[in-house]
């Protein structure tokens, strides 16, 4: 399977969580202390709690329900608090997945490593992440249709559901904080025209 923007770097900051779908896959999408980014199944190995509710404890993830630390490296548990004597078992982890970050995007594939380049966006810059309630192809449809006309863009398309997209918008890096701003109310009237 491929690769899939899941958002913008700068969106998901040191010790934040997130909530992604990537091909039909809950994936909690989080970022370390430390830095580190990590892509899981969005479920706890020990009662199935959505992690994406938990809390970033150091380099750990720590699941809101019993409280239980994964470490961002690997997904393994690290610590059980109602024991904190015990080394807990190598087998008790979560599900984890190949996540990089590549021109500002968070990229996460289910299967595999993410490939590197994830695609050609040299010259480009973030610029928005939003989701849109159309097809991807119906969005693409009406990008072609009201193509920006003030700067070059690139449209990354996580399609979530038959009739959901994310919609991750990267802008000519030279681009002037102008059009930036254009291209974000573009990126509005896009989703708006899309939805139609
Ligand atoms: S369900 Fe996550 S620690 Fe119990």
């Amino acid at each position: 399977m491929s690769a899939r923007p899941v958002g913008l770097s700068r969106d998901l900051p040191a010790a934040r969580v997130m909530r992604a779908m990537v091909d039909e896959q809950d994936v909690v999408v989080w970022r370390s202390a430390g830095g580190t980014l990590a892509a899981w199944d969005n479920r706890c190995p020990h009662r199935g709690m959505a992690l994406s509710h938990g809390f970033v404890r150091g380099e750990n993830l720590a699941c809101l329900y019993h409280g239980w630390h994964f470490g961002c490296e690997g997904g393994g548990c690290s610590m059980i608090p109602s024991h904190p004597e015990l080394t807990p078992p190598e087998t008790i982890r979560t599900r984890a997945f190949s996540a990089r970050e590549q021109g500002g995007v968070i990229w996460v594939a289910l299967s595999g490593e993410v490939e590197a380049p994830v695609d050609d966006l040299d010259g480009f810059a973030p610029l928005r992440s939003l989701h849109v309630e159309a097809a991807e192809t119906t969005l693409l449809d009406a990008a072609s249709d009201h193509a920006f006309p003030d700067a070059r863009l690139r449209l990354l398309c996580n399609p979530i559901a038959p009739d959901l997209t994310q919609l991750v918008v990267l802008i000519d890096a030279a681009a002037d904080t102008a059009r930036q701003k254009a291209a974000a109310r573009w990126c509005e009237q896009l989703r708006r025209s899309a939805e139609a």
